[in-house]
């Protein structure tokens, strides 16, 4: 299983926190942002870690995260030149995976579970991960029936559900291929819905529901909120991992 850390974008939300840093390393309580989405990662037992971000601060990146020796993992780094959407910027780990499974993480989404025996007992198609939230309309929405997902719907007017399709998805080496079969979005975006939409249509898709907290942080309300679900829980979490 490989890992790839999605930090692209351009974190116009945010701005202008956003002017002359990336997103990804501003603040979340007491560590940068991008520490959670690779704890869950490196907890889940992932060693082999490739970070996709866009060309403005790259090089922060490798300053601040160097080799992955420091945390017994190996990181890679790819460039997403242009803001092309986050399946635009999964295309880009092909070589990388080559022909591994792949555990995707956002690079603003803080998650509190640990998905070590999901990517332990994965063997193919894809498996997403739902959170029920107050404002699912922020957030990409999936339909269920029973034990299916049915469909997913990109921040929908009226969400059909409240549950909220996290930026955390376990996918087979196929997603490449579903990726290529993909228009842009009518924000101009290869969308990861279209490509989890994909899958749902070829009857491939799992769900798990979260029990921990979740919270993405590319709003000014986000970002608060996520630190400070960080802070309440930090003293209740048992093992401190990093
Ligand atoms: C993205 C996805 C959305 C998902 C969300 C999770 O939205 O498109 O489906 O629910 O991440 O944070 P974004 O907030 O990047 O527009």
């Amino acid at each position: 299983m490989k890992g790839v850390i999605l930090a692209g974008g351009t974190g116009s939300r945010l701005y202008p926190l956003t002017k002359v840093t990336n997103k990804h390393l501003l603040p979340v309580y007491d560590k940068p942002m991008i520490y959670y989405p690779m704890e869950t990662l490196i907890n889940a037992g992932i060693k082999d870690i490739m970070i996709v971000s866009g060309k403005g601060h790259a090089g922060h990146f490798l300053e601040l995260l160097g080799s992955g020796v420091d945390h017994g993992v190996h990181f890679t780094y790819e460039i997403q030149d242009k803001a092309g959407g986050i399946a635009q910027a999964l295309s880009l780990a092909e070589d990388f995976v080559d022909g591994d499974s792949v555990t995707v993480i956002l690079g603003d989404n803080i998650f509190q579970d640990n998905i070590k025996d999901d990517v332990i007992s994965f063997k193919n198609g894809a498996k997403i991960f739902l959170k029920e939230v107050p404002d699912a309309h922020r957030f990409g929405v999936a339909e269920l029936k029973g034990e299916k997902v049915i469909g997913i719907e990109e921040k929908p007017k009226v969400p059909k559900t409240n549950f909220a399709v996290t930026g955390l998805y376990i996918y087979d080496s196929n997603v490449f291929e579903a990726v290529k079969t993909l228009k842009p979005s009518g924000r101009g975006e290869l969308e990861i819905t279209d490509v989890n939409n994909y899958y749902i249509n070829q009857g491939f898709m799992e769900y798990g529901v979260l029990e921990g907290y979740w919270s993405d942080a590319g709003t000014f309300e986000s970002l608060l909120r996520a630190g400070m679900l960080v802070q309440q829980h930090r003293k209740k979490d048992s093992v401190e991992i990093l």
